[in-house]
Order: C-alpha cells, then sequence, then structure tokens
C-alpha cells in the first residue's frame, strides 16, 4: 500500500551522491589526473562535505545568492553542486523544485527513510501522491478541534512525564517521550508509548543523517525501529481502530477481515515508524526549556507575562496560544528557539532534467541561471538563520528579537510552498507553547550549561546527554489551560 506511513528525514541523503563522486574522484586524482586536492572543492567535500556545504559553497553565494560547486571533473553523469541562499523568492525554488516540473528525481535521495521506516513515506512521494497523504494527517494537525485536543492532551501528558520523569535517562529522552506520546494521542491514536522505545527513535533519526543505510547500526536500527512498530500495532490496535487518526487512516477494511488480519494490516502499514517526525519538535522544545533555565533574563520576562494573564483571568487555550497578540513574548521564545536551532537545517533536492532557477541576489536583481540535470540542489536554512547580515548577535538565544512582530525575510524554518511542513500551522505551536507555559511550574536545572551547536551542520543537535539532577516545582503562578 503507498504511503503507509508518515515520516520525513532531515535530509542528508545527498550525502550518498557525493560520496560515490568524492572516492571516484579521490581514485581519478591519486591516479589518472593527479590534480592537487588541495584546490578543488571535490577534496573538500571529501574532507568535510557538512562544511563545504553549510559554510563554504554558503559563504560563496554571498551576493549572487547562488554558488556551484565545481567537481572538477567532466563526466555528465555526475551531480552538480548547486546551492541557494537569501530570501523567500529563491528558497521557494528549491523548496518546490520536482512539483511542478514533475520531475521524478526530486526526493530520490529521500530513499534511506523508506529503509529505515519500512514503508514508502510522504517524503517519498511527489505531486497528487504526496496532496492525498498530506490531507489525510491534516486533519490532525490543523482545525479548532484537533488543536484544542493537542493543548489538552500537551497539558496532561507534559504533567504525566514531570511525575514520572525518568532520572536515570538524559534530559533528551525525557523531553522525547513526551513529544512521543503527545503525537501517539493526537496523530496515531496510540495512547501510550514506553520509554525504552526511545533511543530506538532518536538513533533512527541520527542514522537518517549518516547516509549508510548498509551500515550494520542501521540495519540493526531499522529491525529495532520494526519490532517496535509490530509491539505498539498489536497492542494498541483496538485504540487505533476506534479513534479517527492517521494509521487508521491508512488502512482499507472491508469489514470481513479477523482480528488478527486487522492487526496484520496495521503492522505492514509501518505507522508507528511516523514517530522519525517528531525530533524536530522535541529539539525546539528541550532547547527552549534548556535557555529559559539558564536565563533569569528570559526567565523573568516569561513569568511576567504569565502573571499578567493570570491576573486578567486569561486563560491560555489553543486559540489564545495561537493569537499573536495574546502571548507575545512566548511567541518570541517559539520563533527564537525555530530560528535557533533550526532543526531542518537543509533542503535538499535532485534533478534529473535542465531547469532553470531565477535567482535574487543581495540587491535585488533576478538572474536566470540553467541547471543542468543531475544536479543537487541545497538551501542551507540553518546557515541563513544564522547569517550575522540578517540576524544581530546570531548565536545568542535572545527570543526579543521578534518583539514587536518583527518580521524577518530570511527566516523559513519550517520550508516553504507545497512541501512546507504540514505541522506548521498550528500543531507545532500549540504543543511547544503548552509543553513551555507547563515547563514554567517547575524548576529545571541541568546538570551542566548546554553547549554550542555548530552553524555547519546538517544534524543540529546537543552531542552530550544531560540530565536532570532534581525537579522541583517553582509556583502555582503558572495558568491552569482551558
Ligand atoms: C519544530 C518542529 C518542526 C519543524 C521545524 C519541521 C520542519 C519541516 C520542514 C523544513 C519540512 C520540509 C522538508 C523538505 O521540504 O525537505 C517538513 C516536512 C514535513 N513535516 Fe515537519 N517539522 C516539524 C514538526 C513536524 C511534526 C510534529 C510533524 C508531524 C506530526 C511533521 C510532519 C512533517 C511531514 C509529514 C513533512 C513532509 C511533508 C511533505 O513532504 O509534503 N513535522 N517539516
Amino acid at each position: 500500500m503507498p504511503g503507509s506511513s508518515i515520516s520525513y528525514s532531515d535530509n542528508s541523503y545527498f550525502l550518498k551522491a557525493i560520496n560515490g563522486v568524492s572516492s571516484l574522484y579521490q581514485f581519478a586524482a591519486n591516479t589518472i589526473f593527479s590534480i592537487p586536492r588541495a584546490f578543488s572543492d571535490t577534496y573538500k567535500i571529501w574532507n568535510n562535505r557538512e562544511n563545504f556545504i553549510m559554510s563554504e559553497l554558503s559563504q560563496r553565494a554571498e551576493t549572487s545568492h547562488i554558488a556551484f560547486g565545481d567537481l572538477g571533473l567532466p563526466f555528465s553523469c555526475l551531480p552538480k553542486i548547486v546551492l541557494v541562499t537569501g530570501g523567500r523568492a529563491n528558497i521557494l525554488q528549491v523548496a518546490d523544485y520536482g512539483e511542478k516540473n514533475g520531475d521524478r528525481a526530486a526526493r530520490n535521495l529521500f530513499k534511506d527513510v523508506v529503509d529505515m521506516a519500512g514503508a514508502k513515506t510522504i517524503v517519498n512521494m511527489q505531486g497528487s501522491e504526496a496532496a492525498q497523504q498530506r490531507g489525510k494527517l491534516k486533519p490532525h494537525l490543523l482545525g479548532d478541534l484537533s488543536l484544542a485536543i493537542a493543548s489538552e492532551v500537551s497539558q496532561q501528558v507534559f504533567e504525566k512525564g514531570i511525575k514520572n520523569w525518568d532520572y536515570e535517562s538524559s534530559f533528551q529522552d525525557n523531553i522525547t517521550h513526551i513529544i512521543i506520546n503527545v503525537l501517539g494521542n493526537c496523530v496515531y491514536g496510540i495512547p501510550y508509548v514506553e520509554m525504552k522505545y526511545v533511543p530506538v527513535v532518536r538513533n533512527a533519526q541520527s542514522l537518517l543523517f549518516e547516509n549508510n543505510a548498509k551500515s550494520a547500526e542501521f540495519i540493526r536500527t531499522k529491525n529495532k525501529m520494526s519490532d517496535m512498530n509490530k509491539a505498539l500495532m498489536t497492542e494498541h490496535a483496538a485504540s487505533i481502530f476506534n479513534s479517527e487518526n492517521y494509521i487508521k487512516s491508512q488502512i482499507e477494511l472491508d469489514g470481513t477481515e479477523a482480528e488478527e488480519e486487522k492487526i496484520q494490516m496495521l503492522i505492514d502499514a509501518h505507522g508507528a515508524s511516523g514517530f522519525l517526525v517528531e525530533g524536530n519538535l522535541s529539539g525546539i522544545t528541550m532547547v527552549a526549556i534548556a535557555y529559559i533555565n539558564q536565563s533569569e533574563e528570559i526567565k523573568k520576562n516569561l513569568q511576567e507575562e504569565i502573571r499578567l494573564h493570570a491576573d486578567k483571568n486569561i486563560r491560555p487555550d489553543a486559540k489564545t496560544l495561537l493569537n499573536k497578540t495574546d502571548f507575545p513574548y512566548l511567541q518570541c521564545i517559539y520563533k527564537e528557539a525555530l530560528r535557533f536551532l533550526t532543526p531542518h537545517a537543509l533542503l535538499v533536492r535532485q534533478t534529473s532534467k535542465p531547469t532553470t532557477l531565477k535567482i535574487k541576489d543581495a540587491w535585488g536583481k533576478s538572474t536566470t541561471y540553467s541547471i543542468p540535470r543531475h544536479s543537487v540542489l541545497f538551501s542551507p536554512i540553518r546557515a541563513i538563520h544564522h547569517d550575522p547580515k540578517y540576524w544581530e548577535n546570531p548565536e545568542s538565544f535572545n527570543p526579543s528579537r521578534f518583539l514587536n512582530n518583527a518580521e524577518n525575510e530570511h527566516f523559513f524554518p519550517f520550508s516553504l510552498g507545497v512541501r512546507s511542513c504540514p505541522a506548521s500551522t498550528g500543531f507545532v505551536e500549540v504543543v511547544f507553547k503548552v509543553m513551555i507555559l507547563e515547563s514554567m511550574k517547575y524548576d529545571i536545572q541541568l546538570d551542566q550549561q548546554v553547549e554550542d551547536i555548530a552553524v555547519d551542520t546538517i544534524h543540529a543537535h546537543w552531542k552530550k546527554e544531560y540530565f536532570v539532577n532534581d525537579i522541583s516545582c517553582r509556583s502555582e503562578s503558572a495558568p491552569r489551560l482551558a
């Protein structure tokens, strides 16, 4: 069955193409051409591809907003590297690539997601097939009722998560556990996912950046994902069939199926691999909680906003949380967490036919560029979100930069266009804001200051695991949700 689960990966599949090219180049450079490596892009790709894409090429694109990686070999079958930066109009062209011109290669680089998830996912689809899957997902992420449920569930799951905090597991594991259970309840119809599955999901998310589906670790984790899916689908079959949820929407029953047959259909749909998408949301939540607790100023500003609302008897619910003027500072924290982390750091598409890109340069002048077939298109969103040309002190976590609804033309954490994140128009915002308001009831101190995350990374995450020694109740001043 097509599209039997959702998931998407955070996009390092281009590395496969580049890996192939770099080893071919290395061989050629060593034996045939003896091209001086130090001066070639290919050597840099081979040596540190993340830095080459996110930093070197990004800087090269400074004024024209487009840069080409020169692979130094004349073979037309080898991929060309094209990096696009700048504002919305430029990024949109990379984001939408493959949709309007029907280039079926656009999503070739997401093949490992199918492997890890056990089924084709939205991210592997294009055109009407993808639109149909998005249509099945959206009712669980949008609309007054779904968002009201999302805020209520988030509050309950967070409270339970704090009460049952697993001090042996890291801060990241605990927050991921909470977010997995919010998604399980709001989107997938799975009422409870045990902590033992958290490391499996987190490991699977990480491995999708390594681009080595043949590695023993990848295969081991993929098998564990499959075991997790089987266990969850078997245990929660009744809940899934008795509620409206995304996994159920993947199954077509004709009413004649025996119970075991129905369970097998759920297992074959690989719905639990949809948890692969939760990493972005748990990422911004943990970053925000950590920085709020590390900064007296941010903490004080947010506490004042909470007190003000309590005094006015304004109860935060999905509606007030989405209304930008009701909780303006919380809104700034939300945007800053998205900018600061940019969990989806790099957009990537592949071409199999010649195309053109109309790119606006730093002065607003448009130039049309011919892009050869077999190109890999990149947009380094994280690098743009940390570019000092567009952001003052980009390395500091400073929610106030978004005060007074300050807009920035260089801000697109959810990508743009028809393939932008379907959870961006309410779901992520409601869940995040409830998590932050709830977390303000407690003093959640990590065992150490969190580390910086390099700008030139395509997997934006802390490398260390952090732990919480004790969670104490701060006050009762955080408002109850309506
Ligand atoms: C902070 C939270 C999140 C961020 C920053 C984020 C970011 C993104 C971005 C940038 C894309 C586009 C990727 C591309 O074009 O290559 C995307 C796609 C997607 N996101 Fe999210 N996401 C978040 C949370 C979620 C959640 C919670 C869900 C599900 C419940 C979700 C489901 C999806 C799906 C299904 C797609 C694929 C859409 C398609 O290919 O048409 N995301 N997300």
